[in-house]
């Protein structure tokens, strides 16, 4: 189990009762979001630092302030000032910040698989925020606690999956976690976006969106990643637009009760409008809110806290 081993690298190394347990702790952190003083003694002591080779907003953000809610001394690193640039590998920066006191490291990186090499060198606990087109567990776990906070159950929904799959960890994670979790799972978007293997999954490959929204539960809107792109796999946004952006007319082809999520950050008039985003369907506001709950919980239960602790 992943996080009895003090990581969380993975959502496929997760089962159902590990991802519940997770999703209840979630469930007491977030009560202390209308507190007047959000401010638990849960990490006073522990250290955690943020490695982030990447740009990012929310999980770097929602990471800080998780582990400031519950008191821990939190380092962020920027890495384009710190001794990276000067060559130091990502192992000899680990230790560095190890002995320096560090109890827990939440990374993202471009490489996949770069946490997991982390968690095998230093003895800090280590959380992958990240791993280039590999996998973005906390992610997948803040839209699984959305789904299942707005309709009771993730079991048996029926989840869309539409965007740029090929190189999406958010969609990795996802499919790991919503298949674990009983979702039945299809995911959408041009042939040259979508990588082999995906039935493998137990997931449903479709290219016709229109086809596929009015039987959605939900539906999770990707980013298009042009960064990862090397060369242009698909012939023009414009194009991607017609045929696999949610636009105003497909919001209408949507269940009244389906849901609209997207992991930010979004690509307005590309693969969303804002008009989806604003849809009282939406819960994309949600998502972000609801990181910070998830995160707080799995930093308490990489440091070894019961999740019947928390809300004390
Ligand atoms: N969803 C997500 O990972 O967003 P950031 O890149 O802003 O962290």
């Amino acid at each position: 189990m992943g996080l009895a081993r003090r990581n969380l690298i993975r959502m496929r190394d997760l089962s159902a009762a590990d991802i519940q347990q997770i999703l209840s702790t979630a469930a007491a952190c977030k009560d202390i979001f209308s507190r007047e003083v959000k401010k638990m003694p849960t990490l006073r002591g522990q250290v955690m630092v943020n490695l982030f080779y990447e740009p990012s907003t929310r999980t770097r953000t929602s990471f800080e302030l998780a582990g400031k809610w519950m008191s821990a001394d939190v380092v962020n690193i920027a890495v384009a000032t710190s001794s990276v640039v000067k060559g130091e590998s990502l192992t000899d920066t680990a230790k560095t910040l190890e002995s320096l006191g560090a109890d827990i490291v939440v990374i993202r990186h471009p490489s996949a698989g770069a946490p997991a090499l982390l968690a095998r060198s230093i003895r800090a606990a280590v959380i992958n925020a990240g791993d280039g087109m590999h996998e973005h567990p906390t992610q997948a776990l803040l839209d699984l606690f959305t789904i299942q906070e707005a309709k009771g159950t993730v079991a048996d929904l029926h989840v869309v999956i539409v965007g740029d799959i090929l190189h999406s960890r958010v969609a990795r994670s996802n499919i790991w976690g919503l298949r674990t979790l009983g979702a039945r799972v299809t995911v959408v978007g041009p042939p040259t976006l979508m990588p082999p293997g995906l039935e493998e999954l137990g997931v449903r490959v479709s290219y016709d969106l229109d086809r596929v929204l009015p039987e959605a539960d939900v539906v999770n809107v990707l980013r298009i990643q042009r960064e990862r792109q090397p060369t242009a796999l698909i012939p023009s946004l414009r194009e991607y637009t017609r045929y696999f952006g949610l636009t105003r007319e497909r919001l209408e082809r949507l269940r009244p009760d389906a849901l609209i999520l997207h992991p930010g950050p979004a690509n307005l008039g590309v693969e969303i409008v804002q008009e989806a985003v604003d849809d009282p369907r939406a819960r994309i506001h949600d998502q972000v809110t609801n990181g910070v709950a998830v995160r707080m919980a799995v930093l308490y239960l990489v440091t070894g806290g019961r999740h019947d602790a928390v809300a004390a």
